[in-house]
This record gives C-alpha cells, sequence and structure tokens, in this order.
C-alpha cells in the first residue's frame, strides 16, 4: 500500500461543547465519530472519536484550491494524487468531560481548536483546552473559526478580533485562523494547507522499544453471534515509538486486577497480536504515529467498553514500570479556568484527592507527601509510564475536576 495512504500524524480536535468538532471531523474524514447511543440521545460526544483521512491534490486545479480529503477534486471532477494521511482524534467539549480530552491529548502531535463564530470568544472550554494544550506542551495549533455560514462578514471579524485578543501571550498566539463551514463545506481546502504546514510529520523513533498507549478498547462481536467466529478483544490507540508485527507476543500493563488473599493485585496481561490495522487498511507493521486497531486472543470481556483504555502495551518484559505511588514535580497555574468564576489555586494538601493524566490513563489517588515543588500520590489505579513522564493534574472545583497544574513523574 503506498506510505501516503498510511496514517503518520494525529491532530486534536478540541474546543467548547457544541462548536462543531465532530462535524469538522465528519466533513474532513466522512466518519461521524458520535455512534454510541448515548452520544446520539444527549447530542454530545462522551468518548474520545477517532477517524483518519487522507489529504489529496488535485492533478488539475492549480495552487491550494485543489486540495481536498477525497480521492475525486471536489471543485472540477479530476483525478487527484494522495500527499499524506492523518488521524483525528475528536475529544468531547462538555466541561464533565475534561478527562477524557486530557487523555486524548497525550496522543496528539498538534491540535485544531475548534471555535464557533456564532458565540461571544473565549467559552469556557475554549479557554480550558488551550489551557490542556499549553500545559501538555502541543505547540502545533491550528485555530478554526467554524460556523461562519450564520454570521455576517462584519460579526466574522468582530469573532476573528476576540480570537486574536484571547489568544494574544498564549502558546497560540502565532496560530493560524482559518474560517470555516463544517457543515457547508466551505473553506475545508485552506484548512487542510494549514494542517499541512502547521502539523508535519514528527520525527519518531521505530528502532526503540513499542510503546502503544491505549485509548479504547472494544469486543466487535456482534450479540448472539456464533462461537465459531468469535473474535478476540481489540485495542485502539497510537504506537508513540518502536514497532509492532502482526504475530509478535505482546504485554498489557498495569493489566487485570486479581484479589490475592483480601488484596488487590494487578497482573500484566500476555497475549498474541492477530490482526493490525491501520488507516482501515490490514498491515503486517504497524509503525509509530496514526491510530491503529490490534486484534488479540484475548477474550473480549476484558477488552469491551473501553476496559483497557489508559493501559500501555508493547513487547514482553520491555514496557516501563508500573506505579501504584509516585512522586511527581508540580507546577501549578495561578488561577482556575474553564468554570464562570475563576478562582485562584492554593497549594497541594495532605491528603486532597487528586485526577491525574498520566499517557492516555486517567487516575485518582491521594497526596501522602508533599516538598516544594514535588508531590507524592497514593493511586487507586495504577499506571504504566516512565520516568520523566508528563502529568496533567486536576482537582475538585465546585464539584468538578479542574486543571490546575502540571508535573513531571519523579520516582
Ligand atoms: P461536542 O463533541 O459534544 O463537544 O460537540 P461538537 O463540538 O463536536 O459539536 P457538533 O459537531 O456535534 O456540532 C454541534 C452543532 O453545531 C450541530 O447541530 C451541528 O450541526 C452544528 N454545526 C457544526 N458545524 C457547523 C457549521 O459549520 N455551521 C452551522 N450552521 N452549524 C454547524
Amino acid at each position: 500500500m503506498p506510505e501516503e495512504l498510511i496514517p503518520n500524524t494525529n491532530i486534536g480536535v478540541v474546543g467548547h461543547v457544541d462548536h462543531g468538532k465532530t462535524t469538522l471531523v465528519n466533513t474532513l474524514t466522512g466518519v461521524w465519530t458520535d455512534r454510541h447511543s448515548e452520544e446520539m440521545k444527549r447530542g454530545i460526544s462522551i468518548r474520545l472519536g477517532y477517524a483518519d483521512a487522507v489529504f489529496y491534490r488535485c492533478r488539475k486545479c492549480r495552487g491550494p484550491e485543489g486540495l481536498t480529503t477525497t480521492p475525486v477534486c471536489t471543485r472540477c471532477d479530476s483525478e487527484t494524487e494522495p500527499i499524506r494521511a492523518v488521524s483525528f482524534v475528536d475529544a468531547p467539549g462538555h466541561e464533565t468531560l475534561m478527562a477524557t480530552m486530557l487523555s486524548g491529548s497525550a496522543l496528539m502531535d498538534g491540535a485544531m481548536l475548534v471555535i464557533s463564530a456564532a458565540d461571544r470568544c473565549p467559552q469556557p472550554q475554549t479557554k480550558e483546552h488551550l489551557m490542556a494544550l499549553e500545559l501538555v506542551g502541543i505547540k502545533k495549533i491550528v485555530i478554526v473559526q467554524n460556523k461562519i455560514d450564520v454570521v455576517s462578514h462584519k460579526e466574522a471579524i468582530r469573532n476573528y478580533e476576540e480570537i486574536k485578543a484571547f489568544v494574544k501571550g498564549t502558546i497560540a498566539e502565532n496560530a493560524p485562523i482559518i474560517p470555516v463551514s463544517a457543515q457547508k463545506n466551505i473553506n475545508i481546502w485552506a484548512l487542510i494547507q494549514a494542517l499541512d504546514e502547521v502539523i508535519p510529520e514528527p520525527s519518531r523513533h521505530p528502532e526503540a522499544d513499542p510503546v502503544m498507549l491505549i485509548a479504547r478498547s472494544f469486543d466487535v462481536n456482534r450479540p448472539g453471534c456464533s462461537w465459531k467466529d468469535v473474535k478476540g478483544g481489540v485495542v485502539g490507540g497510537s504506537l508513540i515509538r518502536g514497532l509492532i508485527e502482526d504475530g509478535a507476543e505482546i504485554e498489557i500493563r498495569p493489566g487485570i486486577q486479581n484479589q490475592v488473599e483480601n488484596k488487590t493485585k494487578w497482573e500484566p496481561i500476555i497475549t498474541k497480536v492477530t490482526e493490525i490495522h491501520k488507516g482501515q487498511k490490514k498491515v503486517h507493521v504497524a509503525t509509530p504515529g496514526g491510530l491503529l486497531a490490534i486484534g488479540t486472543k484475548l477474550d473480549p470481556a476484558i477488552t469491551k467498553s473501553d476496559m483497557l483504555a489508559g493501559q500501555v502495551l508493547g513487547h514482553v518484559g520491555k514496557l516501563p514500570p508500573v506505579w501504584e505511588k509516585m512522586w511527581f514535580s508540580v507546577k501549578l497555574m495561578e488561577r482556575v479556568v474553564g468554570s464562570n468564576s475563576e478562582v485562584s489555586i492554593e497549594p497541594l494538601k495532605q491528603r486532597e484527592p487528586l485526577m491525574l493524566s498520566v499517557g492516555t490513563a486517567v487516575t485518582v489517588g491521594l497526596v501522602s507527601n508533599t516538598r516544594k515543588d514535588a508531590a507524592e500520590v497514593v493511586l487507586k489505579r495504577p499506571v504504566c509510564a516512565s520516568i520523566g513522564s508528563p502529568i496533567a493534574i486536576s482537582r475538585q472545583v465546585g464539584g468538578r475536576w479542574r486543571l490546575i497544574g502540571m508535573g513531571t513523574l519523579i520516582e
């Protein structure tokens, strides 16, 4: 298969609820990522969605207007040639789902910050998501000014000025702002051009021991299917380094929880790769970047309903350590963003509960020790991570988990 058709970059789609993230992903990829029945009912994204797109260039149209995500040019119906493929990670924008957004941010090489031109800017999660990108260190950002079909030219300019003022002094200060209508397919070529320029394929380390961050896990069998047709559990996510081959023996950590003599023990899962899908194609070797799905020999009961989300997959005996308790450096922000009242952030306190996002894992723990600019937390659910991994720190403020700072795993 041509390399241009295999996704090699993950682009996050973040922003306030209802600003059009899922619609935009649909316009770019043809995939509607809100498929969960609860998501359809409530009209919001709850889980991380993902979908792939190939960027094509029209063989006839000159200039960037000939950029498209369809194999046939949308302007002149001529043939196109593929340039590259990318995966989109669609994060939910509702304030209660910040943990899911944070777990998705671990996979993003760059991001689109979607802002509706029909609302005043900034809305609370526009701020909170930009802050998360800033804390996690995602610098490659394209701002999408969406829904321009429902505002006048004057309103669009005013909204543009608001966006400019909002991003001044932030990581997105120099990010291009592309006006589009995701619903009416307006100016999508300009967005493709900006994404291609701002978010190139990052350098990877295919020779390193593989580390795959699991973002979703599934039981792909239909209810009532015959036992002869039952497929093993499937995990989805992204390889951040190394290669995984079809047929490889793999380990997943922390693994599964067992009760041994009244004590909870986490045991790594060892299994075999039976199938690899990338860019909706079957491949023999998974390479870093882009989202992939790995079929395994696991009992699907272990992988159903995202049960392995947040875990780490690699070769047997070659994964980073599992932490039930960890020390990490702490850098707190001055104020909580994302709610209407922006309270100031106090230092961490002994025994206070925190929500920590490490890779795609989200776990809760109690602060057991503090020292200057560092804290130790005993985790409810252990995490598998290397020393030096970034950690997003959230605290309960007004009954919700709010992002308050960033840390790095020390020991
Ligand atoms: P969450 O994932 O729940 O945070 O929402 P979202 O940001 O993914 O928003 P979604 O794509 O679900 O769109 C919200 C509403 O805005 C839907 O009714 C869309 O049809 C509408 N919408 C999205 N893009 C556009 C656009 O370009 N123009 C107009 N007029 N409506 C749009």
